[in-house]
Parts: structure tokens; C-alpha cells; sequence
């Protein structure tokens, strides 16, 4: 028999609805970037946001790892939360778990895959750069995201868990020092090619929190993309709103253990999350 579910009731709006709630799922603190821009665009959106810290960083987990764990943790969640949309803000998870979380979950799962096809637009040079974690890149979803989107161009591709190290970091306060970023973007340069990369898709959730170390440590042609407005766009799309103005009913964020909550207390409160509440898998 099912349990059933331990659903926090939604803050009723002023039409006398329901206000729709939204989970937003990373490993650690990347996902924040897709909420920031959620926030942005519905302001009066109740977020859930979850993050696994028990199994971060998913940049090196195997496939069938995150398989096995994504959709169970995001099965829980609903039940527990029961939100209209789970946000899968994280590109190592997406390009691999989501038909199976979308078999597992009663919500609408929106992924987050790198941002290739706005690139290959972008880009004069047709030379793109890919920075995601080292799952991401060599990912098959990655390579039909090339085929189908950028075939005319020549991407370089880096995948590197440092930098999702010191967005960690950073987040719990401490400044990233300029040259290790510099140190774990170099080698996407480095490549044959690396000097003509005019766009680079941020395709780690990641990356975005380390936007300006990043775009100081690139060529001052290169843009930075990443795929959080589209995400914001396409919740928007999928509640079918034209506009949620604020200010938010209160949503906690959920942590698996082994993160450092006091360090991140701050940076969750930043974007509108309160209260931590710690969930042991
Ligand atoms: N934020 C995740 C992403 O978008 C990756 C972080 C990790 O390796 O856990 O890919």
C-alpha cells in the first residue's frame, strides 16, 4: 500500500488557489543558479530546493550510480512535498536520469542540459568551448546535443570537478582564488583551436555562481551561456502563469548530510531559503 504523502499545504493565493510549488534539485549548490533565475522571472513561486551533498560531486559518479539514486531521492521528495514541477537543476544528472525519474515521479520533471544550440547561434568563430563536470562532457546526450545542434562547429570540451569545488566554497563564504580558476578552466584553452572559442556553454550548475572569476579568466571576446533563463522560461510555460508576483510563500531547502550548514547558512538565505532542514537517506 502507498503511504500517503506528507504534503505541506500551499499558502492559498489571493483567487483562493493553491500556489503552486516547484522542487529544484542539484547536488550541492548549483542549482541555486536555476533558482535565482526562477525567482527572477515568478517572484511569488514557492520553492523546494533539495540538494544531495550525501552523494556530491555526481561529476564523478557513474551512470548507472546516479541512475539507481536520482529518481528514489526525487520519489521522496515528491511525497513528501507533492510539487507541481521537479527542476532537475543539475546537467550530470539530467544528460543521464531523466526518463527514469520522469517514470518514477508524478510531477513534470524540466532537466537542465548544456546549452549547446544558443551557442552554436552565438558563436562567430564556430569554435565553442564546453565546460561541464567530467560526466557531462563525455556524456552520450552530449554528443546528440553536438550532432543535432552543432555540427558546423568545432567544440573543445573540459570537464572539471575543481571549479565545482570552489563554487562550493565560495558559497560558504570563502573567495575563490583567482588562480585556481584559472588553473581548471586552462586547459579548455589550452586545446588546438582554444585561442578562436568565442562562447563557452557553462554546462555545469555550477559554473554560473563563478561567472565573473570565469569570464576573468577567459578572453575578454569570450561569452559565458548557460541554460537557467530557458529553465525559468520553460517552468513559466508549464504552470501556464502569466505572472506570480512576489513575495514567495516560504520554501526550505532539503540537504542530504555532509554539507557545512552554518558556512552556507548565508548563501541559501540569499536566495530565499530560510530554513535548512537536513534529510537522511
Ligand atoms: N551542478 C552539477 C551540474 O550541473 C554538477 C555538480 C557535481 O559534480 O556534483 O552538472
Amino acid at each position: 500500500m502507498l503511504e500517503a504523502p506528507q504534503m505541506q499545504p500551499d499558502t492559498p493565493s489571493q483567487t483562493g488557489q493553491p500556489a503552486p510549488s516547484v522542487l529544484v534539485f542539484d547536488s550541492g549548490v548549483g542549482g541555486l543558479s536555476v533558482a535565482g533565475e526562477i525567482r527572477k522571472l515568478l517572484p511569488g513561486l514557492r520553492l523546494i530546493y533539495a540538494a544531495d551533498y550525501a552523494f556530491l560531486p555526481y561529476g564523478e559518479k557513474t551512470e548507472a550510480q546516479l541512475i539507481e539514486r536520482v529518481p528514489r531521492l526525487l520519489a521522496a521528495l515528491e511525497a513528501r512535498f507533492a510539487p507541481k514541477i521537479v527542476v532537475i537543476a543539475c546537467n550530470t544528472a539530467s544528460t543521464v536520469v531523466l526518463p527514469a525519474t520522469r517514470a518514477a515521479l508524478q510531477a513534470e520533471v524540466v532537466g537542465t542540459v548544456p546549452a549547446i544550440k544558443p551557442a552554436a547561434a552565438l558563436t562567430q568563430t564556430k569554435v565553442i568551448g564546453l565546460l561541464g563536470t567530467p560526466g557531462t562532457v563525455r556524456r552520450t546526450y552530449t554528443q546528440h546535443l553536438i550532432d543535432d545542434f552543432a555540427s558546423d562547429c568545432q567544440v573543445l570540451r573540459h570537464g572539471s570537478v575543481e571549479l565545482v569545488g570552489l563554487a562550493e566554497a565560495k558559497l560558504r563564504g570563502e573567495k575563490p582564488s583567482q588562480a585556481a580558476v584559472e588553473a581548471a578552466i586552462a586547459p579548455l584553452y589550452a586545446q588546438p583551436g582554444g585561442g578562436d572559442v568565442d562562447v563557452v556553454v557553462l554546462a555545469c550548475t555550477h559554473f554560473p555562481l563563478l561567472a565573473e572569476e570565469l569570464a576573468a579568466a577567459s578572453a575578454p571576446k569570450v561569452r559565458l551561456i548557460d541554460s537557467g533563463a530557458a529553465i525559468a522560461r520553460r517552468v513559466k510555460t508549464l504552470l501556464g502563469v502569466q505572472s506570480l508576483p512576489g513575495p514567495a510563500p516560504a520554501g526550505p531547502a532539503i540537504l542530504t548530510p555532509g554539507a557545512d550548514i552554518g558556512a552556507l547558512k548565508p548563501a541559501f538565505a540569499a536566495y530565499g531559503f530560510d530554513e535548512i532542514e537536513i534529510l537522511d537517506v
